[in-house]
């Protein structure tokens, strides 16, 4: 069980480790100033019907309650230890799992903690506005759900970075706090969490490809040799799952409404289908090429040393890396990458220690795939012959063997005339915002009630109705 009795709630047996402890009370209050400024706009006394861990168990989640988000119960959760854990892949392997850093993969591990943990607070800066525009409280009540958990995720780095790297770690704790999504002088690490989540469209595209990618990249940490790494990672995996959720319900949902209308008024035209209020269709593909081609880029250079070297010292492994059958060394295997020669996108074997970002990126692809084919059966379901596709894995790419190459929805090289007259057919165009954000122009806060261009949920949060008192304005 989780202790909440203490200042921060824990189960690593924080009171035991005094300076730890005293070191983190004093991070505690920078921590608070970060989420009054850049948390949730003007959401301080709401009191949120919302759910908090109060064991590490796959069942321990029953705890819903309405809570006053500065009151929420932030605090130091790990899987439970496996004694008998060990590394299971890299030049490393079969030795018992790590319980401490090993000096020589110090600062590598630092980085990659570091990296993870700035995704957490970023995600809640992007969309601290969008209160504003919610579409019902039930969607209110399911952002603060997201971003009260995002701030435990950075509650978790830092506890690696304080218990385990001392000063340098201290340092980088408070480094997590005084970078800005989308800032000049101090961004985001990542390229995609300095990019602005300006409507519910948005926020449920990034929920549904971004919070993924944190979802496949813990799933590679959780995999470490690095044992307090693993089991943090663990833990936070179940909170994910209920991100992923709100994106992949909440794009549902509009395609669903938005098909209703174009039933029952028989148009398919995007003009009269934005003419009754609800979003079009390939509006929704243009976000969804946005957002999937931005997060591609998070898994890194398609070929990497760097990768290689996570990897065969034991740092990060594959996604279900246990459950491979291989020999987890990969002195000898090799995975197929793609690339650009002479206009055309060819694809050969590298080694596969090289090319563990790109594994880790058609892993997520599969799974992506998966969920807009679930997307693409609502629009079958009600009778319209249209397709939501993925496009080519080298479109609009920044990061890897596209880079600097022009290449349509369809994997066509094009040259950069040519793919910046299409530009704005394939990417949302300033009229989709305008027209995105002109449906959300005010919030949707009525018990039970829910903006035209959104259907309503299956079911409730927590098994209530879908006229419950989600939130309460005080
Ligand atoms: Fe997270
Ligand atoms: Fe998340």
């Amino acid at each position: 069980m989780i202790n909440y009795t203490e200042k921060i709630p824990n189960n690593v047996d924080l009171g035991r480790d005094r300076v730890l402890q005293r070191a983190l009370e004093h991070w505690q209050p920078a921590y608070m100033g970060w989420w009054y400024d850049m948390g949730p706009n003007e959401s301080h006394n709401y009191e949120v019907y919302l759910r908090t861990a109060t064991s590490v168990e796959p069942d321990g989640w029953a705890q819903f309650g309405y809570v006053k988000m500065p009151d929420y119960r932030w605090g130091i959760f790990l899987q439970p230890r496996d004694e008998k854990r060990e590394v299971n892949f890299g030049i490393h392997k079969g030795q018992s799992a790590w319980q401490e850093v090993p000096g020589e993969y110090r600062s590598t591990l630092r980085r990659v903690i570091v990296t993870q943990g700035d995704t957490e607070p970023a995600s809640v800066e992007q969309q601290r506005m969008l209160g504003a525009s919610c579409p019902s409280m039930y969607d209110l009540r399911n952002i603060f759900q997201v971003n009260v958990e995002e701030g435990r995720h950075l509650w978790a780095m830092v506890y690696l970075l304080h218990r385990y790297f001392g000063r340098d770690g201290r340092e980088e704790a408070e480094s997590l706090l005084a970078r800005r999504s989308g800032d000049a002088d101090n961004p985001r690490i990542l390229g995609a969490f300095n990019e602005p989540t300006p409507d519910w469209l948005a926020f449920y595209m990034f929920t549904f490809f971004t919070d993924r990618d944190g979802k496949f990249q813990l799933c590679a940490l959780a995999e470490s040799g690095f044992d307090p790494l693993a089991r943090t990672c663990r833990f936070m995996l179940t909170e994910e799952a209920h991100h992923m959720f709100v994106g992949e319900t909440g794009i549902s949902r509009i395609i669903q409404r938005t098909c209703e209308v174009m039933k029952e008024h028989k148009v398919e035209d995007p003009q009269d289908v934005r003419a009754l209020g609800v979003i079009d269709l390939p509006t929704i593909q243009r976000y969804l090429n946005f957002h999937y081609s931005v997060t591609l880029d998070l898994y890194g250079s398609d070929v990497s040393s760097n990768a290689a070297n996570y990897y065969t010292s034991g740092l990060k492994g594959r996604f279900r890396e246990t459950k491979l059958e291989d020999d987890h060394v990969l002195a000898d295997a090799e995975y197929p990458v793609s690339e650009v020669v002479g206009g055309k996108i060819i694809t050969k074997n590298v080694p596969a220690l090289t090319a563990l970002n790109e594994r880790l990126r058609d892993d997520y692809i599969e799974e992506i795939a998966d969920g807009v084919g679930r997307w693409q059966r609502v629009i079958d379901n009600a009778g319209i012959p249209f397709r939501l596709t993925l496009p080519h894995k080298g479109f609009h790419r920044e990061i890897g063997n596209f880079t600097g190459h022009f290449i349509n929805p369809d994997g066509e090289v094009l040259s950069e005339e040519a793919w910046r007259n299409h530009e704005f057919a394939w990417l949302p165009n300033a009229k989709d915002y305008a027209y995105v954000q002109s449906l959300m122009s005010g919030r949707v806060v009525e018990p039970g009630k829910f903006a035209n261009w959104i259907a309503p949920p299956a079911r409730g949060i927590n098994n209530q109705a879908l006229n419950f008192e989600y939130v309460r304005f005080n």
